[in-house]
């Protein structure tokens, strides 16, 4: 491509992220592609957007939004950070990391973004688009996963306009997430808890992955219900094989008979990266029971398998 071609296409993106802002603070829903999953946002201190937010997913409003900033000093005046989550910022935003952090009095987020709690979860995405986004914005920007409460989030712009286009303004398409599961969630207003696992593993964090999974069968994020995350199709978790099943989702090289596998090579960045793209195909593809193998449990594994049981889980909608 030449230079002419790079220099159009850059005024391009400029002139979409640009329009995109504009909508946003004018009070309509935006979504935007991040590293982890597409999110679906509202100006956080506008009551009615985000309350279009929660209507156009069907989330429950016991369930608070995460709010994205394109940098830290942003948070002054609605996130009180401590040393420590200075510290923890420092080292991983931005990035697919969330902290539940305790709220400052009179920040003007609308308290609907938080359903009434004295904390509210902070992230700083690393997306470049979604920096530029969230720089333009120039204000705290609420975005759950870009889905109808309880399905796949959505990896690709097409995700998005499939499950909620009818309500949006505008896609900010940021072509396929790198990360594919959505940030990791820390509870920093005391000693730092694992609240979800997810984009930055507990061992980088320094949490031990056996609190991760404790946690991850007894949540305590508000919006860690059970089932959620779920293809159309049932789950079989730990299924390898073609018996029993319509469908069989691998992972490694042994599994050369599936019919899609997560990582041919066996690598869990990548099958991270590729979980819901590959539930959604295999959904598309008329799977009723969809088997798939087991996923070693540490590393970003510990939230690949985190999704799967809850995709796994009893269906109550
Ligand atoms: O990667 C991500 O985190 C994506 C992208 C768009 O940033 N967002 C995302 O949002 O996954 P959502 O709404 O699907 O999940 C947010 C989770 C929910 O489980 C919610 O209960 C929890 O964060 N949460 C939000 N505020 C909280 C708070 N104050 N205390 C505890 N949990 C909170
Ligand atoms: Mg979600």
């Amino acid at each position: 491509m030449g230079k002419t071609d790079d220099a159009s296409r850059l005024a391009q993106i400029g002139a979409d992220v640009a329009k995109a802002a504009t909508l946003l603070r004018g009070g309509a829903l935006v979504a935007f592609g991040t590293e982890t999953v597409y999110g679906l946002g509202a100006d956080a201190r506008n009551d009615a957007a985000v309350a279009q937010v929660f209507a156009a997913k069907g989330r429950p409003a016991s369930n608070p939004l995460i709010i994205h900033v394109d940098c830290v000093s942003r948070l002054e005046g609605i996130a009180e950070l401590s040393p420590q989550a200075h510290e923890i910022a420092g080292r991983f935003w931005p990035g697919p990391l969330t902290m539940v952090l305790p709220l400052v009095a009179g920040s003007g987020i609308s308290p609907l973004v938080t359903a009434g709690l004295s904390t509210i979860a902070v992230r700083v995405p690393a997306h470049p688009l979604a920096r530029d986004f969230l720089a333009a914005c120039a204000c705290p920007v609420a975005a759950p996963s870009a889905n109808p409460s309880g399905k796949l989030s959505p990896t690709r712009a097409q995700h998005v306009a499939e499950g909620l286009g009818a309500h949006l303004a505008y896609i900010l398409d940021g072509g396929a997430c790198a990360v594919g599961l959505e940030s990791t969630i820390i509870d920093v207003t005391d000693e730092p808890r694992l609240l979800r696992p997810g984009g930055i593993s507990a061992e980088d964090l320094g949490i031990a992955p056996l609190t991760a999974s404790i946690v991850a069968a007894k949540p305590s994020a508000p919006g860690q219900l059970l089932s959620h995350y779920a293809p159309r199709a049932a789950v079989l978790l730990n299924h390898r094989g073609k018996d029993g099943v319509s469908h069989w989702l691998g992972f490694g090289p042994q599994d050369a008979g599936a019919d899609a596998n997560l990582s041919r090579r066996g690598d869990l960045g990548e099958a991270a990266q590729r979980l819901f793209t590959m539930l959604r195909v295999l959904d598309a593809r008329g799977a009723d029971v969809i088997g798939v193998s087991p996923i070693p449990a540490h590393g970003i594994g510990l939230a690949i398998n985190d999704r799967l049981k809850r995709a796994a889980a009893p269906r109550c909608h």
